[in-house]
């Protein structure tokens, strides 16, 4: 009887576990295959955790890698990472300015250049030029605005750091402003291996594996704890500071200060190389204050800041690392969210449905994830429309415009309705405030 009993028990406990299991996979099924990523030993920010056949190991460029990795290979170079820098005497289309209207103060002919730098929001132009007796590049002093097709003057001090170089963009090598980011090799070892954002950017120098890959490994950044795994991103999509000038003054560091990790190599640790733009709560050329950017290429400085970024999530997480993908080109949509979200789930959104959740209809472009969680706060120049969004996936209120004067979802939709309204239609759904 007793053992009846005990078996009883035993068995109920056991159909118990298992409803419970359900219940657990239905709440958290998406996010388990993450589980494993979010709790990846953590190595600190500061352990060097490069293979050690990559500490003299050279940068010898995509082409030795293609032979045995065609597919990665084939993704990449469909990618802008590879549009970045491109060789004018190679491809002759990359000039997307048109020359026929160049303001006559142009410091620089179509036929002076070497490389066009950037393509999509907007294009500047390398030329060759000896500084301080080295051959350096230096960067002309009007840039097409490719969104609104137009030229437009670009002063690289003005950009850069206001007194750290000379005012005429003929007298500042590109070696210490850009390369560091636009090419592969200059960040760690001063050599422009290859135009563009290649393979060892990422993987870092490649010589012995590809010599003998069994032997000789390559960084691969999802190996490591998810802080990490970012670094690799980060080296290049974030507003930085010259480490140096941490000890030292921007006098001594004249002609000679970076924006880019110097040094730094996949692996290594991001933050040894560099210091992130300051912040401290209040409105900048670059943020907004509440921390926001205004500019592009904040993706890094935001994300840092954001849940999704402390509970482990990277951003190869929502970006093919080879082909990326979730551009406004090649989009995601809401698949790429619900990847790990689900209504109803402990990670949100909380509401059983996506209408309960958004106060739209399914179907309305009111209820994409992007639109809300994502808005568009920056723009790539002055006169250009608003286009970048926001990395710090939270949600920007209408009365943080208020005080704040950055965008917010609602009236950059709405944009006939005033702050006052979204606010109230948001009290109304209970959803005024941003509680975290
Ligand atoms: C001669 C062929 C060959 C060449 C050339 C080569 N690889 Fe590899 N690569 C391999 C093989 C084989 C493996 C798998 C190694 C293993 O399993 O131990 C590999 C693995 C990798 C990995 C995965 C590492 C991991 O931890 O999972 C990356 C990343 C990589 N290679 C990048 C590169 C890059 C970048 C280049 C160019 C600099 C390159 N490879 C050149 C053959 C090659
Ligand atoms: C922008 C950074 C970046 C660039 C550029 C890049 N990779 Fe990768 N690569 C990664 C990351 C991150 C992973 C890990 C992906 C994952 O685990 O989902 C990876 C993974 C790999 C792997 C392991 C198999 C796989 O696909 O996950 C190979 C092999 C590889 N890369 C080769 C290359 C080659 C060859 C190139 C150049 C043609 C290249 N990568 C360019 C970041 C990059
Ligand atoms: C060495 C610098 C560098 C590294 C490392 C790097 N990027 Fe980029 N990335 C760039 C530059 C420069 C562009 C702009 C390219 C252009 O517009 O021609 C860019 C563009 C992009 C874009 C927009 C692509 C498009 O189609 O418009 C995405 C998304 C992106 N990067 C994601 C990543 C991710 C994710 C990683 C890390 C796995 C990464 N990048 C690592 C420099 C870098
Ligand atoms: C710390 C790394 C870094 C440095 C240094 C850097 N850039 Fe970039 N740049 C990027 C990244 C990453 C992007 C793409 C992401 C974005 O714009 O949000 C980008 C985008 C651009 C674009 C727009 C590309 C397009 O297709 O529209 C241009 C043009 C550009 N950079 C020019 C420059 C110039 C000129 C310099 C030097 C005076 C420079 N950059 C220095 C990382 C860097
Ligand atoms: C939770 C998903 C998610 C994460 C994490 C994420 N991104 Fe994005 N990213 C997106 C989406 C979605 C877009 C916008 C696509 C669109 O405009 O349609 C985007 C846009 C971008 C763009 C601009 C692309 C363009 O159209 O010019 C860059 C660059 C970029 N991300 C880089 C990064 C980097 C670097 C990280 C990590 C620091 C990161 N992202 C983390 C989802 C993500
Ligand atoms: C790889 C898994 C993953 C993906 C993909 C993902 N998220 Fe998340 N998200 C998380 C996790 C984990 C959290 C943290 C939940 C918590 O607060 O415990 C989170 C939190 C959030 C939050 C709440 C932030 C806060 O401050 O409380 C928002 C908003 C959000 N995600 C939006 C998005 C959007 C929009 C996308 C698609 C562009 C997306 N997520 C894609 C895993 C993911
Ligand atoms: C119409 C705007 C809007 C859209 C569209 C939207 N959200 Fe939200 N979301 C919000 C607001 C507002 C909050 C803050 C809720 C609060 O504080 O009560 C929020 C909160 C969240 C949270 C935090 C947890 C929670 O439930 O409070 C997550 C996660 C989230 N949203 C994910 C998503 C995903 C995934 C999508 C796409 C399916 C999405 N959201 C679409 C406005 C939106
Ligand atoms: C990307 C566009 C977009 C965003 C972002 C957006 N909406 Fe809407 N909204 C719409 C559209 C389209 C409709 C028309 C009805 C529908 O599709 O549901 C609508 C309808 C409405 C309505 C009902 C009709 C009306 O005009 O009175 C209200 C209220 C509303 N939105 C408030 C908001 C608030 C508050 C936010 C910010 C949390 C917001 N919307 C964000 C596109 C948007």
């Amino acid at each position: 009887m007793r053992k009846k009993i005990i078996n009883t028990l035993i068995a109920a406990s056991i159909a118990g576990l298992g409803l419970f299991g359900y219940f657990m996979y239905q709440k958290h099924g998406k996010i388990i295959p993450f589980v494993e990523q979010l709790s990846k030993n953590q190595v600190g920010d500061l352990a060097d955790i490069q293979p050690k056949s990559q500490k003299d190991a050279i940068y010898v460029g995509s082409q030795k890698c293609k032979k045995c990795h065609d597919d990665q290979f084939d993704q990449w170079s469909h990618s802008y990472h590879t549009k970045m820098i491109q060789d004018v005497k190679k491809d002759p289309l990359s000039i997307v300015g048109d020359f026929a209207t160049l303001p006559p103060e142009a410091s620089f002919k179509k036929e002076d250049i070497v490389y066009t730098i950037g393509s999509k929001f907007k294009q500047r132009y390398m030329m060759t030029q000896e500084i301080n007796g080295t051959q350096d590049f230096i960067v002309g002093n009007y840039q097409w605005n490719t969104q609104v097709k137009k030229w437009q003057p670009y002063s690289v001090t003005k950009d850069w750091y206001h007194d750290g170089f000379d005012e005429n963009n003929s007298k500042v090598g590109t070696s210490k402003t850009c390369d560091g980011c636009h090419f592969t090799g200059v960040m760690s070892q001063d050599t422009r291996t290859e135009p563009s954002v290649s393979c060892e950017a990422c993987h870092g120098p490649g010589s012995k594996h590809a010599e003998k890959p069994k032997e000789n490994e390559v960084y691969k950044a999802s190996n490591a704890d998810p802080k990490r795994a970012t670094e690799v991103c980060l080296q290049c999509h974030m507003r930085n500071r010259d480490k140096r000038l941490e000890a030292t003054d921007m006098h001594s560091l004249f002609g000679d200060v970076r924006d880019y990790p110097m040094g730094y190599e996949p692996g290594k640790p991001l933050n040894v190389y560099k210091t992130k733009a300051p912040f401290d709560g209040n409105d900048t050329d670059e943020f907004y204050a509440n921390g926001v950017g205004k500019k592009n290429r904040t993706q890094g400085n935001e994300f840092v800041k954001s849940m999704m970024y402390k509970h482990g999530i990277t951003c190869i997480n929502c970006h093919n690392p080879h082909q990326l993908d979730n551009t406004v080109e090649k989009p995601l949509g809401d698949a790429s969210c619900m990847k790990c979200h689900s209504f109803g789930s402990p990670i949100g959104p909380h509401q059983s449905s996506i209408e309960a959740h958004t106060h739209h209809k399914t179907d309305s472009k009111g209820s994409s994830c992007i639109e809300c969680h994502m808005p568009k706060i920056g723009k790539h120049l002055p006169s250009s429309p608003a286009t970048v969004r926001t990395h710090i996936f939270g949600f920007i209120t209408p009365a943080e415009t208020k005080k704040y004067k950055v965008p917010n979802a609602c009236t950059n939709c709405h944009q006939d309705k005033s702050l006052d309204w979204a606010d109230k239609s948001l009290s109304k759904w209970g959803m005024s405030q941003w509680t975290k």
